[in-house]
C-alpha cells in the first residue's frame, strides 16, 4: 500500500482564499443559482487541467458546489497495480474542492471500462478471487475517502443496452455482460452495495446509467430495464440511496418530457435520490449553418431536458466538464464527431466564455 494512501484525510484547508475567475463571468454563478433553488450544481473536473490552467481552476471553483473526478478516481488509477493504491491525484482534487468548499462525489467504484491491465486476467481466474478482488477495492478506496466524499457511484453502467441503442447488447439480458458479471454471476451487484453499506453506513451509495433520456424505444426499454433491476434490488434490500442519470444526451434522438417524469417519478417513489450526473449534448449529424443556431437548439434541448428532471425529481445537475475545449465529445475518439467539427454540447466556449446553454441553465434553475 502506497505512502499517498495514508496521507490522505489530511484535507481541511484553512486560511486559503478562493480562487477568482480570470474572465469576466456573468453576476451569479451556476453553483449560487442552483443553491437558491434548493438545488446542486456541479461538474466533472480534471486534475491535469487543474495544475497546468488558472483560467479553468478558478472557473470550476466560482461555477461548481460538487466536483467529480473525470479520471482520478477510476480503478486504473486507483489501483493501477494489484494491493497498490494510489490516491495522491485524487488528493489534489480533494484539496482544491477544500480551498472552495466543494463536495467531491466519487465516480466509480466498478465499471467495466478503465480496468488497469492486471484486473481482467485476475477477475478470469475464478469466482473467488474476483470476489476477494472486488472486495478489497471497495474496501480500501471507501476507508480511504471516507473523510471527504460522502456520494459514491458503487456501479458504472450496468444495464445491457437494448437493440436500437448506439452499441447494442450482443446478447438477450437486463445486465450487461462485463468482467464483472462473466466473473461473479448477477448477484454482483447486490454483494458491490452490500460491501460498501457495511464499510460506510452513511455513505449515498449510487446506481448510475446512461441511455434513458430520450423517447425512443430503445431507452425506453433501457429504463424498463434499469427499473426491473432497482426493484429487484429493493425488494432484496440492497442498500441503494440514489440513481444516476448520465445524461449525455443526443440531439439526433427525439426528447418528450412526459415519459422520463413517469419513469423518475416511479424511482422517486421508491424512496431514491435522483442525480443528473454527466450532462453534455451531442448535436446532430447535419449542423445548422451558424453557430448562433447550433448554440440556439442546444441550450433548447437542455432546458427541456433540465424541466424535466428537475419535475421528476432531480436535485443534483452534474455536467460532464465546463468548455467545450475539454470535453469528451471532443477528446474521445468514441464520441468524437466523425466530420472534425467543433463540439458545443457545454456551458461554456473554448475560450471559456459561457453560452447559450449556460444561460439556459441559469434561467431553469431560477425557476
Ligand atoms: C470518460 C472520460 O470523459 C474520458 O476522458 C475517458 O477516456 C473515458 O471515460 N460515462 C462515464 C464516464 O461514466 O466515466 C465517461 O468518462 C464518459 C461516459
Amino acid at each position: 500500500m502506497s505512502i499517498a494512501r495514508r496521507s490522505l484525510p489530511a484535507l481541511a484547508v484553512a486560511g486559503c482564499t478562493a480562487l477568482q475567475p480570470a474572465r469576466a463571468q456573468p453576476a451569479a454563478s451556476l453553483r449560487d443559482l442552483a443553491h437558491a433553488r434548493g438545488l446542486t450544481f456541479g461538474s466533472a473536473i480534471r486534475h491535469d487541467l487543474l495544475r497546468t490552467d488558472a483560467g479553468y481552476a478558478a472557473l470550476m471553483a466560482r461555477e461548481a458546489e460538487v466536483l467529480v473526478p473525470e479520471w482520478a478516481a477510476k480503478w486504473s488509477v486507483l489501483q493501477p497495480r494489484e494491493g497498490e493504491f494510489d490516491f495522491s491525484v485524487l488528493q489534489e482534487i480533494l484539496a482544491f474542492a477544500a480551498r472552495n468548499r466543494q463536495r467531491v462525489r466519487g465516480h466509480t467504484l466498478l465499471w467495466h471500462e478503465s480496468l488497469p491491465a492486471w484486473l481482467p486476467p485476475a477477475l478470469a481466474e475464478g469466482p473467488a478471487r474476483a470476489g476477494a478482488v472486488m472486495e478489497t477495492h471497495i474496501r480500501t478506496v471507501l476507508e480511504a475517502t471516507r473523510p471527504s466524499i460522502r456520494d459514491w457511484d458503487v456501479l458504472n453502467e450496468v444495464v445491457a443496452n437494448p437493440p436500437g441503442s448506439d452499441n447494442p447488447s450482443p446478447i438477450p439480458g437486463d445486465l450487461r455482460t462485463s468482467p464483472w458479471l462473466r466473473a461473479l454471476g448477477p448477484d454482483y451487484i447486490d454483494r458491490a452495495f452490500r460491501i460498501a453499506r457495511q464499510v460506510d453506513p452513511t455513505l449515498r451509495l449510487t446506481l448510475n446509467d446512461y441511455g434513458v433520456e430520450a423517447d425512443n424505444p430503445a431507452a425506453a426499454e433501457k429504463r424498463a430495464r434499469l427499473l426491473r433491476l432497482v426493484r429487484g434490488m429493493i425488494q432484496r434490500r440492497v442498500p441503494l440511496d440514489a440513481i444516476g442519470i448520465q445524461a449525455h444526451l443526443q440531439m439526433r434522438e427525439p426528447f418528450r418530457a412526459e415519459p422520463l417524469v413517469a419513469w423518475l417519478q416511479e424511482l422517486r417513489g421508491m424512496g431514491l435520490a435522483l442525480a443528473v450526473t454527466e450532462l453534455d449534448v451531442r448535436e446532430p449529424d447535419v449542423l445548422a449553418p451558424s453557430v448562433a443556431l447550433r448554440d440556439a437548439a442546444v441550450a433548447d434541448r437542455t432546458a427541456q431536458f433540465l424541466e424535466a428532471a428537475i419535475a421528476g425529481g432531480v436535485r443534483t445537475i452534474l455536467t460532464w466538464g465546463l468548455s467545450d475545449r475539454d470535453s469528451w465529445l471532443r477528446l474521445e475518439p468514441s464520441v468524437a464527431r466523425p466530420d472534425g467539427a467543433q463540439t458545443r454540447g457545454l456551458p461554456f466556449d473554448t475560450d471559456l466564455r459561457p453560452k447559450p446553454m449556460r444561460e439556459a441553465m441559469a434561467r431553469v434553475f431560477r425557476g
